[in-house]
């Protein structure tokens, strides 16, 4: 096991005993790619959806919300492209009775032959020391280059044949790979078909009156087509914005790495709209506004990193990814996609309906072009949880774990702790509580030994726990610790409100 899956696990593992994620219907063993937040998942991700929305809307003027419904009108899939184009290609194996997504199959291969090239650099360090240029060994090492080289070849004979739907040339490529089913072990495959991503459900009060519709695949669309009624009734002026955080839904073969590929997600997504002509560079200031936000909540600079789309979705004129270094390596968190006026266009031809704004500034009448964010809300928790994640080994040898989760997005901001059960300390801490929810979430406490309460909130990345002993009786302090220096103070119960709130107070969320 590599040390990144070992650390996908431990958090799978801390997600679940400290109450942050389970897996849906576990009971009856669990639904494949579909999960539960529970008690402390749901408020850092109430956290995290608000620190988006404060940042989108409450601190943009000409960015408004809203929240359409999940089902809609059908044909808007036909409009969008999604009952077409939203498919992956997928391949069964015939002895296992598995199914695989064959562009996933080609990609793995393409994996361990870049394990390959890590092992010969491993080696080739290990080999010359001090003295190893690995940027030198990369470019000019033989069997680096050949496999480099095998790599390029198989990637672009992959997208080329995908991009001409040329699903009998990707069999092909697998069986040229000699590439075998990791269950069965065997090469016997079926052909390679195109399968919808949607789930379709029936709406309608008998059988034979159902329509088919769909649980929406995105959220965009819902914007799409409140565009006018918002942009009227908003009096919005181009360029503006229409934000919506919610659920969707999409059938994913591939369904695996935790909640980072879920079959329900949330997703966080705004379409800003723009003069046509203008949107390359509303799209490098969403691109830049984006990146900001991110690290504006305490995350590393490390662990993100822009990548640009060679291929473009049918929709958009320039697409990018922001990446996060998730346990698994660097994988998509968050797209930024030029969408062009591809969308309203369609919806207009399929309504016959005129979806223009009337631009007073130019006196023309046109479909806008979009620009959009869109974030999925589930990934940026496992972002924001792995970051999140340590062990530490203590000076007396002992270990913890503990969430260094930015104050702001912590389930509990201070936990609130008798030292023991007894002597009217209970009553005190009591008191402090009340005074203290109304402001934050606070989580009061008295079971078990101090030790073993500080633990608990250091694995749930309470920021501070505060400790009521005798003494505050008389004198009105407390013992404060903090979460990330165990460092201890004593401070009077007074000013307890202010001390916490400078400590979780962060521009870009509270
Ligand atoms: N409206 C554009 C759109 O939906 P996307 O790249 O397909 O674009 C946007 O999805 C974001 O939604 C992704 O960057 C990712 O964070 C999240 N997302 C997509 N599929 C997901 C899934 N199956 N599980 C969890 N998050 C997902």
């Amino acid at each position: 096991m590599t040390n990144n899956e070992d650390k996908l696990k431990k958090i799978i593992s801390h997600a679940k005993e400290y109450g942050f994620v389970f897996q849906s219907s576990e009971i009856y063993d669990g639904l494949s790619a579909v999960y539960d937040y529970a008690q402390n998942g749901v408020e850092l991700k109430k956290n995290i959806r608000e620190a988006w929305w404060k940042a989108m809307v409450q601190m943009n003027e000409n960015i408004v919300g809203i929240d359409s419904a999940i089902f809609m009108h059908p044909t808007i899939w036909k409009a969008s492209g999604h009952v077409d184009a939203f498919n992956d290609p997928l391949i069964d194996n015939k002895d296992s009775k598995k199914r695989y997504r064959a562009d996933v199959l080609v990609e793995d291969y393409l994996a361990k032959i870049e394990a390959k090239i890590f092992k010969e650099v491993d080696k080739a360090k290990k080999r010359f020391g001090d003295a190893f240029n690995e940027e030198e060994f990369l470019n000019t090492n033989a069997r680096v280059l050949a496999n480099k080289e095998k790599m390029e070849a198989i990637s672009k004979r992959l997208y080329q044949s995908l991009e001409k739907n040329d699903l009998e040339d990707v069999k092909l490529l697998i069986e040229e790979l000699e590439i075998a089913c990791p269950i069965s072990g065997s090469k016997n495959w079926t052909e390679v078909k195109q399968f919808n991503l949607m789930f379709a459900t029936q709406m309608g009060s008998t059988a034979e009156g159902a329509n088919e519709i769909y649980l929406r695949p995105e959220t965009a669309q819902g914007i799409f087509v409140n565009y006018l009624n918002v942009q009227k009734t908003g009096r919005m002026k181009i360029p503006f914005g229409i934000a919506q955080t919610g659920k969707a839904f999409r059938n994913e073969i591939v369904a695996r790495q935790f909640i980072f590929r879920m079959r329900e997600f949330e997703q966080m997504e705004m379409q800003f709209f723009v003069r046509p002509g203008q949107e390359m560079q509303w799209y490098e200031h969403w691109k830049a506004e984006r990146m900001k936000w991110h690290l504006s909540l305490g995350m590393n600079k490390e662990d993100y990193r822009f990548h640009d789309h060679e291929k473009l979705a049918h929709y958009a004129n320039a697409a990018a990814d922001i990446e996060f270094n998730f346990p698994m390596g660097f994988k998509e968190l968050e797209g930024i996609h030029s969408r062009t006026d591809f969308d309203l266009k369609a919806h207009e031809k399929f309504t016959g309906k005129k979806l223009r704004y009337f631009d007073p500034e130019i006196n023309e009448s046109y479909v806008p072009y979009v620009v959009e964010t869109s974030i999925g809300l589930d990934r940026m928790f496992l972002a924001v949880l792995s970051s999140a994640y340590n062990e530490e080994v203590l000076e007396d040898g002992s270990e913890r774990v503990v969430l260094n989760l930015p104050p702001a997005l912590a389930p509990y901001k201070a936990a609130i702790l008798p030292l023991i059960k007894k002597d009217g300390l209970p009553e005190k801490a009591r008191e402090i509580m009340t005074e203290l929810q109304e402001d934050f979430m606070c989580h009061y406490e008295e079971k078990d030994a101090i030790g073993k309460r500080y633990r608990r909130h250091d694995a749930i990345g309470t920021p501070y726990c505060i400790t009521v002993d005798h003494e505050s009786l008389t004198d009105h302090m407390v013992t404060i610790r903090d979460r990330d220096t165990m460092q201890q103070e004593r401070v009077a119960i007074a000013d307890l409100r202010t001390l916490i709130f400078n400590k979780i107070k962060n521009k870009a969320l509270v």
